[in-house]
């Protein structure tokens, strides 16, 4: 740490503050050799004492540590190997490698999940797209109606335009492949098993804006997808299909792949800037936005994995064919991660708007066991009773009328007998050990809540509803980001839902 302070004239204080942000370079990490999976999907699967037994007897227990979310929750047991040098980056996931793809090739509808043909025959529309003006392709995009799939839903095509018309010597396309949320292993499918579909639709977007920069900053718990991300790049390179003056055209492209060392909220936009920056990784305020001063202070294009694998298939059929699909303005297909307690769990590419009792009953076959909840859309998603499977579909306003999110359309499922109030002290603690620490609602509320919820359960407290909500409001209204803003959904939904099961916490019950 001191040669980067003195090497980058950063100060050791910097450097200290951004280093010791991240759970990989955490003092108490050092010497890990084996990770332990604490998300959602495994915690409620209830496999993670088993399989630490298990690894004891591989491993001595100083060298076991807990990590969330190896994008293994199809079959939970998640764990993460390291190599024998455990500050070098990890090698290899528990379990089988790759994604379980029982579940693709039941929805009729195939935009990601098509099968891939060679980079020969994929990369003819690279050549196409060179010979076409940026109007034109982003009109396409337009037309297309395609929104993020990070979660948020704003329209992309918006964005390009944004950064096209910015003023800059130098621009950038990051791809946010930080996929954090516990339950969602939709975009290691895409960097895993699809990789040239997120790395062309960077490309276009680098062509349209003028971007001459595409950086994917990848979770270093996703150590296959790094490595499957850099061999594409290189083939890429070979083929001279980026690069100076890229065949003829006189548009200049590379790529940058960075790992990630391990923290929830680089995921966030901002805080993403700032990792890649080498900064300590906190939210910033905005505007201005990432397409006016982003990555070194220049117009950037930030977008989620999926929603660049789609420009692909957009600027090949057509804006109008992707907008053919869908309901409303949720156009196109999902992919949906659902966990191990379904019968079929696995990814799932869905049309938007298709039933979410199509997902669960038909295309999974139903859970695998008494499910009361699903935690849908990551830790700040909405907590849907099984109740209300019915009434809802798969897109974003379906969501937003019922009072959910789609977000990142992954699907935790909480047993009947797992207990609401354990869940709740899990997403509280999540979002403790998560927060950036910029705003006190969120650094200080969320520890206050957890320590609310365990007291209730193992000390005979009752906790105040009074104080309890303003807790809630002051993170709902007080924080700058949606992670200590959106905490409150999964918690008021399960206090509207499952009132009978918490009350027995709550005074004056
Ligand atoms: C706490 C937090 C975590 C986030 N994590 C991710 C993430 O892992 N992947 C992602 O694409 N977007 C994530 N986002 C959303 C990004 O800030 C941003 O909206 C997104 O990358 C934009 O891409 P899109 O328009 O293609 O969705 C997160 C947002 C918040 C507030
Ligand atoms: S809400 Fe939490 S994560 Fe977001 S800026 Fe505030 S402290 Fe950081």
């Amino acid at each position: 740490m001191e040669e980067l302070a003195d090497q980058f004239v950063f100060g050791k204080a910097n450097v200290f503050g951004s280093a010791s942000f991240y759970d990989f370079l955490q003092p108490e990490n050092q010497g890990k050799k084996v990770y332990i999976c604490n998300g959602s999907a495994c915690l409620t699967a209830g496999t993670q004492p088993a399989l630490r037994e298990e690894l004891l007897k591989k491993y001595k227990p100083e060298e076991i540590g807990e990590m969330c979310c190896f994008g293994k929750c199809y079959e939970a047991k998640g764990y993460l190997e390291m190599e024998e040098n455990s500050s070098s980056p990890p090698r290899r996931t528990g379990g089988q490698a790759g994604i379980r793809d029982e579940g693709l090739g039941i929805s009729k509808v195939q935009i990601l999940t098509n099968e891939f043909t060679t980079i020969k025959e994929y990369y003819k529309l690279w050549e196409k797209v060179l010979k076409t003006s940026k109007e034109e392709l982003l009109n396409e995009l337009k037309v297309s109606g395609l929104r993020g799939r990070g979660g948020a839903g704003f329209p992309i095509a918006t964005k390009l335009e944004g950064c096209l018309h910015a003023k800059g010597d130098i621009k950038f396309i990051v791809c946010n492949a930080d996929e954090g949320d516990p339950g969602a292993f939709s975009d290691r499918y895409l960097l895993e098993e699809r990789i040239h579909s997120v790395l062309l639709g960077m490309m276009i977007a680098g062509f349209i804006t003028g971007a001459s920069w595409g950086v994917v900053y990848i979770r270093g718990e996703y150590p296959r997808s790094i490595e499957i991300c850099k061999n594409a790049i290189e083939e890429l390179k070979q083929q001279q299909l980026i690069g100076e003056n890229i065949l003829g055209s006189g548009f200049n492209y590379q790529f940058k792949v960075i790992t990630a060392q391990g923290a929830y909220i680089c995921g966030e936009e901002t805080a993403l800037l700032s990792s890649i920056e080498g900064q300590r990784p906190e939210v910033r305020v905005r505007p201005p936005y990432p397409v006016q001063k982003g990555l070194f202070n220049k117009p950037t294009v930030v977008n989620n994995v999926e929603t660049l694998a789609c420009i692909p298939f957009i600027i090949e059929k057509g804006g109008a064919a992707f907008a053919k699909l869908g309901k409303g303005r949720s156009t196109g297909t999902k992919l949906v991660s659902l966990d191990s307690h379904f019968n079929k769990p696995g990814l799932y590419e869905v049309e938007m708007g298709t039933p979410l009792s199509t997902l669960v009953n038909e295309m999974a076959g139903g859970f695998r066991v008494p499910v009361k909840a699903m935690h849908i859309g990551g830790p700040l998603g909405g907590l849907v009773p099984v109740s209300k499977i019915n009434d809802l579909t798969i897109d974003f306003e379906s969501f937003a009328a019922n009072g959910f999110l789609l977000g990142h359309a992954s699907v935790v499922c909480i047993p009947e007998d797992f207990p609401l109030i354990k869940y709740l002290s899990h997403l509280f603690k999540f979002t403790a050990h998560e927060s950036c620490g910029k705003c006190f609602p969120c650094r200080i509320g969320s520890t206050r809540g957890y320590e609310m919820l365990e007291k209730a359960q193992n000390e005979g407290y009752k906790i105040d509803p009074v104080l309890f909500n303003d807790l809630l409001e002051t993170l709902e209204i007080g924080s700058l980001c949606a992670l200590g803003g959106g905490l409150p959904l999964p918690v008021k939904n399960a206090l509207q839902y499952f009132n009978q099961e918490l009350s027995t916490y709550f005074k004056n019950a």
